[in-house]
């Protein structure tokens, strides 16, 4: 077993939310970044269908269950192994680049002749989220994993980057639409270092908390609108270039997300230790525990920071690729 047998690898990354978390769920803009961090899966010929050595199964592995379902309902079975580097359940998007990843390979089983549909795919991979969090996501994660690079989100379309489709879902509320945008950044020797907490805090619990905060005092809206304009003003500073404001946007940002009540000590802590050698700090995702992000020239001297506060770090680069083959039947 393993891939020296595998008839078919993919991979794809992980993503880190630099500006807009929970703004975007009221229609703000919001910038995610492909990272370097990867989930690999290769599939192999079997006698059933497994995932990592256990039958699979649809409570245990939604997403990977629609897929097949979608792509490789009738085909002979095949064994899943899933390997990587994007810590699970922290807010990176783990479960995104899981879709995307098993989406790639079994697309290329049922159509080898065909490229990547990255439009397709990242609309296969939403759907699979949104299945797997019972009718809840946005398109941020699915779309930053296939697309990689940089991810700008609204519910409008943006001037910036280049307007890649439209996403729909039917969620427990109601209709939503997103203006899903590709952004190439200028090459910078500017790096991400990633700090998870450690502690677990799940989004949907997150996303409620704001969403009662908000109807406690309806005038907090006003709290979201500003998250939005910092959101707009790093976007602009990342299309130049200009990574100094971008860090000073991300510090902006974090003391909104703090006063808006979905920070947590431990995230604090992390982000007061990167402060000093870096260009801007915050929590990255739903918050009140997971990971925060820090944008920095000096990654070794900012994760060493980190660490000593308590914190497990990765080190990103700046938009990275997306979904790919690794290898494939022909
Ligand atoms: O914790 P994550 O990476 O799933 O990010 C959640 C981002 C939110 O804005 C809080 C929710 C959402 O659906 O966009």
């Amino acid at each position: 077993m393993g891939e020296e047998t595998a008839v078919v690898v993919a991979s794809a990354p992980g993503k880190c939310i630099l500006f807009g978390e929970h703004a975007v769920v009221y229609g703000e803009p919001a910038v995610a970044v492909a990272i370097e961090q990867r989930l690999t899966v290769s599939m192999s010929n079997a006698g059933t269908w497994s995932v990592d050595g256990s039958a699979l199964d649809n409570q245990k592995h939604p997403h990977i269950t629609m897929l097949r379902n979608a792509w490789l309902k009738d085909a002979p079975p095949m064994a899943l192994h899933v390997s990587g580097d994007i810590p699970s359940a922290s807010g990176l998007g783990s479960s995104a680049a899981l879709s995307a990843a098993v989406g790639a390979a079994m697309h290329h089983l049922s159509n080898p002749s065909k490229g990547i549909d990255r439009d397709g795919l990242s609309a296969f991979a939403h759907r699979a989220e949104a299945h797997a969090q019972e009718g809840r996501a946005s398109p941020m994660d699915a779309s930053t994993s296939v697309e990689g690079g940089v991810v700008v989100v609204s519910d409008r379309k943006e001037s910036v980057g280049r307007w890649l489709y439209t996403r729909r879902l039917t969620t427990p509320e109601g209709e939503r639409t997103w203006e899903v945008h590709g952004l190439k950044p200028p090459e910078d020797e500017v790096y991400l270092v990633l700090g998870n907490t450690g502690v677990y805090a799940p989004t949907s619990q997150q996303v409620a908390m704001v969403a009662q905060a908000l109807e406690a005092a309806p005038s907090r809206i006003q709290e979201i609108q500003a998250i939005g304009a910092i959101a707009r003003r790093g976007l602009a500073a990342l299309v130049k270039g200009d990574y100094e404001a971008v860090g000073h946007a991300m510090s902006e940002n974090q003391l909104l997300l703090r006063n808006l009540g979905v920070s947590s000590p431990e995230l604090e802590s992390l982000i007061q230790a990167a402060a000093p050698s870096s260009l801007g700090a915050k929590l990255t995702g739903a918050g009140g525990g997971g990971c925060m992000v820090a944008l920095t020239r000096d990654p070794k001297q900012t994760s060493e920071a980190i660490e000593l506060a308590g914190g497990r770090t990765l080190i990103s680069s700046i938009g990275n690729g997306g979904v790919r083959l690794d290898k494939s039947v022909n």
